[in-house]
């Protein structure tokens, strides 16, 4: 292991179908006014909903009724929000959904109490927020961003043409997050494997960085290969409860900060990923899935060794007479192979990118000194076209 590390996290977890039972006691430790963040609605049509409006029932809260988040949460809304908690004198954020939901409810906290212009402060200088911080609480109900215990907040702002991730420290990770496996067997096959596939990147984006031998990767090889296991069970079988649980437990560890310990990252695949989304505004682990594969093969020569571990260690390639190069090949035949037994888009034209916007998705790619490669803004274009 290299580096120095803190590690904390602060976030309790409530795992599994019984999960939900301790919401109304664990909404006791907050004050009486709690805003309900929401989506679109999938929440009224499969019960959850009504389960959550129970608990807040029993233990006697005010309801401030936060519907409308939407996938890639906005900064519009995240400004609505931060309005409604101030007029509401809210105590607690509990956000019911996925990513964006939980996202953009650390947002809210963040900026409802932010001296001056939240956007510039927390998305664009990444500074740490010095108000008062609204704590939240999450229902997680889809899977794939680990937002549930993590500081993660990424926001699209189409003013400023940009999706941005802040990640705020343990004040704003979830106080607490109910997972239960069951919650996640409505979302429609299209989602659901787009979050597995958000989960598998984020496994590589930590993967793929550094030479040393550390235990942080084998601890993130192991959750590859569960995910990769039961990813293929659930995707022929979305109501098989084990591998939607395991998948669950894995998105969580996947981006905890856990995988971070004693490593760097890369994290260049989800900035063009948030390009692709900011412009199409797609489903965020599809624009991951449609450049990987460019991505990866552009960066492989500068990070070999770890390719060929990634072979070895997660696909179980036989590296016996074979040069470097071609077993690291082999893993992304592997990785593509994987990808299209589970069903993600492939394509990036698939999701809206053309030979019109591609320069303006260029423009919007953050381009990270990490990893194994920094990219020149030529290379963005270059991967961007193969993706297509
Ligand atoms: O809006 P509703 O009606 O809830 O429908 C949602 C939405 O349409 C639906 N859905 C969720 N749970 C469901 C369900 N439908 C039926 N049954 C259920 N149980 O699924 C759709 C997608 O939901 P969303 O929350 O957008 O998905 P996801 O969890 O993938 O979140 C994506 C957002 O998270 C950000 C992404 O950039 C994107 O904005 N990320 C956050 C990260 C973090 N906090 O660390 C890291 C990630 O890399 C990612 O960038
Ligand atoms: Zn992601």
């Amino acid at each position: 292991m290299e580096g120095n590390f803190v590690y904390h996290n602060p976030t309790k977890l409530y795992f599994g179908d019984n999960a939900m039972s301790h919401l109304a006691t664990e909404l006791g430790n907050y004050g009486s006014t709690v805003m309900l963040s929401y989506g679109g609605g999938s929440i009224k049509r499969n019960g959850i909903y009504d389960a959550v409006v129970e608990a807040l029932r029993q233990a006697g809260k005010t309801v401030v009724e936060d519907p409308g988040v939407m996938p890639n949460p906005t900064y519009e809304k995240v400004m609505e929000g931060a309005r409604m908690v101030r007029d509401n004198a809210v105590d607690l954020i509990l956000a019911v959904g996925g990513g964006s939901t939980i996202d953009y409810a650390k947002g809210v906290s963040a900026s409802a109490y932010c001296d001056g212009d939240a956007w510039e402060r927390f998305w664009v200088n990444q500074e740490s927020p010095t108000g008062r911080i609204v704590p939240v609480g999450a229902v997680l109900t889809m899977v794939g961003t680990g937002s549930e215990m993590n500081g993660g907040s990424v926001i699209t702002n189409r003013k400023a043409g940009f999706k941005r991730g802040k990640v705020f420290g343990p004040a704003l990770y979830p106080r607490f997050a109910i997972l239960n496996p069951r919650f996640t067997m409505t979302v429609p096959q299209y989602q659901m494997v787009a979050g597995f596939f958000d989960i598998m990147s984020h496994l590589m984006e930590q993967y793929f960085a550094g030479t040393a031998d550390c235990t942080t990767d084998y601890i993130n090889e192991g959750l590859m290969r569960s995910l990769i296991h039961a990813s293929r069970i659930a995707a022929k079988n979305p109501h098989d409860y084990e591998a939607r649980a395991n998948i669950m437990w894995t998105a969580t560890w996947a981006l905890n900060t856990l995988l971070k310990c004693g490593k760097g990252g890369d994290w260049e695949v989800h900035q063009i990923g948030h390009a692709i989304g900011l412009v199409t505004d797609a489903t965020h682990g599809m624009t991951l899935a449609c450049v990987s594969l460019p991505y990866y093969r552009h960066v492989m020569r500068d990070g070999l060794h770890q390719f060929v571990r990634f072979a070895k260690n997660v696909w179980g390639v036989n590296p016996e007479g074979k040069a470097d190069e071609q077993v690291a090949a082999e893993s992304l035949a592997c990785l593509e192979a994987w990808m299209k037994e589970i069903g993600v888009v492939m394509h990036s034209r698939e999701l809206g990118v053309t030979e019109e916007n591609i320069e303006q998705v260029a423009d919007a790619v953050l381009i990270l000194p990490v990893g194994y490669r920094t990219l020149t803004r030529d290379e963005v274009v270059d991967i961007l076209r193969k993706s297509m």
